[in-house]
């Protein structure tokens, strides 16, 4: 089975947790892809009532184009479910996301989650964070120097790249992906992270997630944190 089949597949048996009435956070990349289509499946097909709010532009367009309904973050009181994919996720249960550069709106939607699912192939489950680099959204301004801070502490910073231009997120931001290898401590490096200026987001999410759903050769496993 391909990495593509597998994503389908965990991304549509995410959709058994939503039910009717829910306000359910639609989350961002491949496997989030499969999801949305499931989601606008059911509401289509079996006449699923839901009301949706997106974590990216990218989703927004997607979710508008198969009609499912939807409104902004601050038009409703919190989300009962986020279902979202992830980039890496380790034996802890902390997460790296932001391969697609919507960490940002991702951490603020599952912040206001009462349930936060993710939605991955098995490729994704490692033993520590760090082979995936590490994206961190920062304000274009200083940026440059605030690259160069990261150099010196040897993080091997990569501006995210747009063509020849350096990517501007939904949020107006840059992103620096920092090539770690391994993070033997996400809670230290995360709290470093936020005490930096110029850092609006970083792409550890710190024991977050209350299911793990894993496509796999043998079918999805369910990992409940
Ligand atoms: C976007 C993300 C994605 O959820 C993450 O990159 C996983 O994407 P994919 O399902 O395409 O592998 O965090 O910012």
């Amino acid at each position: 089975m391909s990495q593509e089949e597998l994503k389908k597949r965990v991304g549509i048996e995410s959709v058994k947790y939503i039910e009717d009435g829910m306000v359910v956070g639609l989350g961002t990349g491949s496997t989030a892809k499969h999801m949305v289509d499931e989601v606008a499946r059911r509401i289509k097909e079996e006449g699923l009532q839901i009301t949706a709010v997106t974590t990216s532009t990218q989703t927004q367009l997607q979710a508008e184009s198969l009609n499912i309904p939807l409104k902004k973050l601050d038009e409703v009181d919190g989300i009962d479910v986020v279902i979202d994919g992830a980039d890496e996720i380790s034996a802890e249960f902390d997460g790296i996301k932001g391969g697609g550069a919507a960490l940002l709106f991702e951490k603020i939607v599952a912040n206001y989650a009462r349930k936060i699912i993710w939605v991955v192939d098995e490729s994704k489950m490692v033993d520590k964070l760090g082979k995936f680099p590490l994206p961190i959204e920062v304000i274009p301004f200083g940026s440059q120097n605030l690259y160069h801070r990261f150099e010196s502490f040897g993080w091997n910073p990569r501006f995210r790249m747009n063509g020849v231009d350096k990517l501007v997120t939904d949020g107006g931001h840059h992103i620096i992906d920092l090539h770690l290898s391994r993070i033997e401590n996400p809670q230290e490096l995360a709290a470093t992270l936020n005490n930096m200026v110029g850092v609006v987001e970083h792409g550890i999410f710190e024991q977050m997630v209350d299911i793990v759903l894993v496509g796999a050769e043998d079918g999805v496993k369910t990992l409940t944190v």
